[in-house]
């Protein structure tokens, strides 16, 4: 994918190998729906989020391997938010990450509970004793408490509430806004937030977090929709135009091609500009913040 400087390559390489880890066993009685998580949380995705979480950890002094449980935690709320996102009821999607969507290899039941085992499974690695050691209680219960806030009906529940709701009909920039705003930006900024609060970082550094990754959020949402216009199935591993079909209201429909790269383009020089207050240490997160970016340009 490329997106990865060899810093951030390392994390995404320690949360390839942690997060199957911290899903239940597949055998038993429910194990079929274990199985659904495993498939759903596979390698396959770009793994940014939990990503974010390592780094921010790392930037803000902090050990990454200390967050890992986190960045697994928020990489399954994510995943369990793609699952449900593709069921007929929602996008309808039959491909996700280069495979069949869970309810396309599972059914609707199995994916509906596989999502719902994602989204609790998420909260007790948090908040097992077992996964605490070198962390203050503090900051983990403030960590948890935003991934439950961005996970829930003030992030990306209610933005994905707006997305389906308004299937089909014209919606204003301030709404489109909200909307990306909630259903991609809340947990991305929360995987920077947590990262900095985990580090014990001050207020002033959790906020520029905090602003880094709402810019970044949005500038993400945004590309995601350019890509749905331009790129084909095999480059995302999912299926493209969806966005047409379904009649949703994105950047693009609203702004065009070109309006929509532009945008996205101020809103990566605006998440680069909440990280003038770091030094060389954060040109990692620089680097990945242009490489985004370069996916549409
Ligand atoms: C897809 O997210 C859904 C959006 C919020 C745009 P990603 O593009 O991060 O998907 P994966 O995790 O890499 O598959
Ligand atoms: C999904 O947005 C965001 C979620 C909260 C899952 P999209 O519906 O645009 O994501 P894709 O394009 O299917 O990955
Ligand atoms: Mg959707
Ligand atoms: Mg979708
Ligand atoms: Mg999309």
């Amino acid at each position: 994918m490329g997106i990865y400087t060899s810093q951030l390559d390392k994390h995404l390489q320690a949360i390839e190998q942690a997060l199957p880890d911290y899903l239940p066993e597949t055998s038993g009685r429910a194990g079929v729906v274990a199985e659904a998580m495993h498939y759903a949380c596979a390698a396959g995705g770009k793994r940014l989020r939990p990503v974010l979480v390592l780094e921010w950890m790392r930037l803000c002094g902090g050990e990454a391997e200390k967050a890992l449980p986190f960045a697994c935690a928020l990489e399954m709320i994510h995943s369990y938010s793609l699952v449900h996102d593709d069921l007929p009821c929602m996008d309808n999607s039959p491909m996700r990450r280069g495979k069949p969507s869970a309810h396309a290899a599972y059914g609707e039941t199995m994916a509906l509970l596989a999502g719902d085992g994602l989204l609790n499974r998420a909260f007790e690695v948090c908040l097992d004793p077992m996964n605490s050691s070198g962390l203050k209680s503090e900051n983990i219960l403030k960590a948890t408490y935003l991934l439950g806030t961005a996970a829930g009906f003030d992030g990306m529940i209610g933005g994905q509430t707006i997305d389906l709701a308004n299937e089909g009909q014209r919606i204003d920039e301030d709404t489109l806004r909200e909307l990306h705003r909630k259903k991609t930006g809340a947990l991305l900024v929360a995987a920077c937030q947590l990262g900095a609060v985990l580090a014990d970082a001050d207020e002033a550094v959790v906020t520029a977090a905090e602003t880094y990754g709402a810019h970044l959020g949005l500038c993400f949402q945004i590309i995601d929709d350019v890509l749905d216009a331009t790129a084909t199935a095999d480059q995302l591993g999912k299926p493209v135009g969806a966005d047409e079909i379904n009649e949703k209201t994105t950047y693009v429909s609203l702004f065009g091609l070109d309006g929509a790269v532009e945008m996205a383009r101020q809103e990566t020089a605006a998440a680069l500009d909440a990280l003038s207050g770091f030094g060389q240490e954060a040109n990692d997160l620089r680097a990945l913040t242009e490489a985004l970016l370069t996916r549409i340009v």
